[in-house]
């Protein structure tokens, strides 16, 4: 196989906090059935979501070398929090493609706002960030952003209370606000929120579009990948593992959660130590 051939065929590095960049990793094995994926789960120390600037920026690089071990042609940070605090540092930092799941999201929400009021739910470090509002408004300065952080939805999604209504009532006292501003678009701005969407549209109403990031990011990816002319040309052959998972603890209840939301049902999770790297 020649060099450029083997580029074609490597893999794309996907990770998260833990399973909910299985959402994005699911997106892309829609979108792109010929590309190989290697995923990392920090499963050892998720959440994210509450953690500083610093440490998420940290984590974020020792993932990022444990991915290049790996021979991947682009990595996807498919988690909002490390995009909004680490994705800056990792793009200076690295010379293969990177993106993450706050642009594409971000802009999605542009084109689907008629009102011009959008909503963004996530966790708390994505919010404080400000990252969805500051790039909303570089794109449509007359947009109003209304951030709104959901911690409970996290565990709760992880308890598999998707449709339940202990979800739902929770849901509908972090939303009240976002309705009675009148918003006409919200960003599910977490890995883990597509999995409560049904609730969410449920308490939102038909009138607000939501906006799943992960979604955009395949989309992303997929444009970026031709542009780059490393799109791999044909789905790899028999014997060839199309999705490898790797996680930094409990490699058994990642599977089940990966399990119960991946058509496709993954062999096995391998753990790494990731301070490693
Ligand atoms: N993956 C995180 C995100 O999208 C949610 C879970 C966490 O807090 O680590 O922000």
């Amino acid at each position: 196989m020649s060099g450029e051939e083997e580029l074609h065929n490597s893999p794309i590095g996907v990770f998260d906090s833990g399973v909910g960049g299985l959402t994005v990793a699911r997106e892309i094995m829609r979108q792109l059935p010929n590309e190989r994926i290697v995923y990392f789960g920090d499963t050892a120390r998720v959440p994210y979501g509450n953690k500083s600037k610093e440490t998420v920026t940290k984590f974020s690089r020792q993932i990022v070398r444990f991915l290049q071990t790996q021979q991947v042609k682009a990595i996807v940070v498919a988690c909002n929090t490390a995009s909004a605090y680490a994705l800056d540092e990792l793009e200076k930092e690295v010379d293969i493609p990177i993106v993450g799941v706050v642009k594409p999201g971000a802009r999605a929400a542009i084109s689907a706002t008629q009102n011009g009021k959008i909503g963004v739910v996530a966790t708390e470090a994505t919010i404080s960030s400000g990252i969805y509002n500051r790039y909303i408004q570089e794109n449509n300065p007359g947009a109003q952003v209304l951030g709104k952080a959901c911690p409970l939805f996290v565990p709760l999604v992880e308890e598999g209370l998707w449709e339940d209504p202990v979800t739902e009532e929770i849901a509908r006292r972090y939303l009240t606000e976002l309705i009675d501003v009148g918003i006409d678009t919200l960003i599910l701005g977490c890995t883990h929120y597509p999995m409560i969407r049904s609730t969410v549209g449920k308490i939102m109403g038909d009138q607000v579009t939501l906006v799943n990031p992960a979604y955009e990011t395949a989309r992303e990816l997929k444009g970026l990948l031709r542009e780059k002319g490393l799109e791999s040309e044909h789905r790899p052959g028999l014997g060839t593992e199309l999705y490898r998972f790797f996680v930094s603890d409990a490699a058994d209840k990642f599977q089940k959660f990966a399990n119960s939301i991946l058509t496709y049902g993954i062999l096995s999770a391998k753990v790494i130590n990731i301070e490693e790297y």
